[in-house]
């Protein structure tokens, strides 16, 4: 059964190598189709930032970006910008997971640390409990500091060497004030047995553990405060494949108890397919797809979207695996593809998508996608 995007593409007709489609574009002004790109998508962020934020969601990102400076003149002027999370909005709603998925490079660990503002943003909103924080100065977000943590791909560099695994939990909770110093061995060894961690390892020290026992104790840490939402950064991907299972299991019996939320951030699809309740595809610091993870598994719109998937192991060996290679170096953020950024990549890519970016539409109920192929029907 041909699928939508491939009805979609024949009804969308000329091809890239149509003559016709070809002469349609000979005049087109690249420069200024940007320009004006530019400020439709102000405007619309612009009006969007007049919007109340969303009651039902822990956290709101609007249009977010982070430019990091490249290149500077000798005056210190920035002439190049590394536009690492381009215009991404999402929505996260308490005790949910957002997978956000994409090649390496595409800006997955820059956004989940710009939107927990261990980068101060360039542009945009980020809601959090219905606050604007984006603006917060250091000395305001403190408060907030315990309820969003962040759990690294490390295990090994993340942790002190020289505290003991008790020290290291017992420290957020002092500076933080979370139970009085009385209540604070037992608080942390409470929170040690939910992470699978044995009671003596509370003497121990980081180096005496595995990969695995580690993350662990990176677990326990961001939870020792009390959380809300929790990004993790790729957290299996350093560990052994038999112990993936087992921190990923932790992560949702801890969200369950807890009712912890969580911005999963990772290149592993199984994973993610595992973990997320709703995926967001990253695509050189733009999202390019985002929807349920029902939606992008068995009805993938985007063609980067159908093509990272295609990749994915089906465990039913009935099932023939139709993968689709994507060709090329994927280009810079500093210095993106006019049009569609995919589109030198793009095994569906038209002559418009050279010219013109496709616009980030809602298709479907909560599914997303920027894609011509689409963006024609409406
Ligand atoms: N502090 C920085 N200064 C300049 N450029 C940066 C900085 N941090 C990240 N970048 C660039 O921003 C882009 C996005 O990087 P990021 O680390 O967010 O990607 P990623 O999707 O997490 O990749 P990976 O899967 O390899 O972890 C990359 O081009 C990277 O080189
Ligand atoms: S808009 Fe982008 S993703 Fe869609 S067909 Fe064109 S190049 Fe491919
Ligand atoms: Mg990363």
């Amino acid at each position: 059964m041909r699928n939508e995007a491939e009805k979609q593409d024949e009804e969308f007709g000329q091809s890239a190598a149509s003559p016709a489609a070809a002469d349609d574009f000979a005049a087109f002004d690249d420069a200024a189709e940007a320009a004006k790109e530019q400020v439709e998508r102000d405007e619309k962020a612009e009006a969007d930032k007049q919007l109340p934020p969303d009651p039902d969601a822990l956290l709101e990102v609007r249009h977010l970006k982070k430019y990091f400076s490249v290149k500077k003149t000798i005056t210190g002027k920035t002439t190049v910008w590394l536009r690492a999370v381009d215009d991404v909005s999402v929505k996260l709603h308490a005790g949910e997971t957002i997978g956000i998925v994409g090649e390496s490079g595409c800006g997955k660990t820059t956004f989940g640390r710009t939107v927990l503002k261990l980068y101060q943003p360039t542009e945009g909103q980020i809601f959090f409990e219905g606050k604007d924080i984006a603006a917060y100065k250091p000395a305001q977000m403190r408060p907030l500091r315990t309820k969003m943590q962040i759990i690294f791909q490390d295990p090994y560099s993340s942790l002190p060497p020289r505290s003991t695994v008790g020290g290291i939990l017992s420290e957020p909770v002092k500076v933080h004030k979370i139970v009085p110093p009385e209540q604070i061995k037992d608080y942390v060894l409470n929170i040690m047995d939910q992470c699978g961690l044995r009671d003596y390892y509370y003497e121990r020290y980081p180096h005496e553990f595995s990969g695995g026992q580690r993350q662990r104790i990176c677990i326990a840490r961001a939870l020792t405060v009390n959380p809300k939402l929790i990004v993790c950064d790729e957290p299996v991907s350093a560990l052994d494949v038999s112990i993936q299972a087992q921190i990923i299991n932790l992560l949702k019996r801890l969200q369950n108890t807890m009712g912890l939320t969580y911005l999963f951030i990772s290149h592993d699809l199984s994973v993610v397919k595992y973990i997320s309740d709703k995926i967001g595809v990253m695509y050189l610091g733009s999202m390019v797809e985002f929807g349920s993870k029902e939606e992008i598994f068995s009805n993938p719109l985007h063609p980067y979207t159908q093509a990272l998937f295609s990749a994915v192991p089906n465990p039913n060996p009935d099932v023939k695996m139709n993968r689709i290679v994507l060709k090329g170096d994927i280009p810079s953020p500093a210095n993106p593809p006019a049009g569609c950024k995919f589109h030198t990549r793009c095994p569906k890519a038209k002559e418009i998508c050279s010219h013109i970016a496709p616009v980030y539409k809602e298709y479907a109920p909560g599914h997303f996608a920027a894609c011509h192929c689409y963006s024609q029907e409406d």
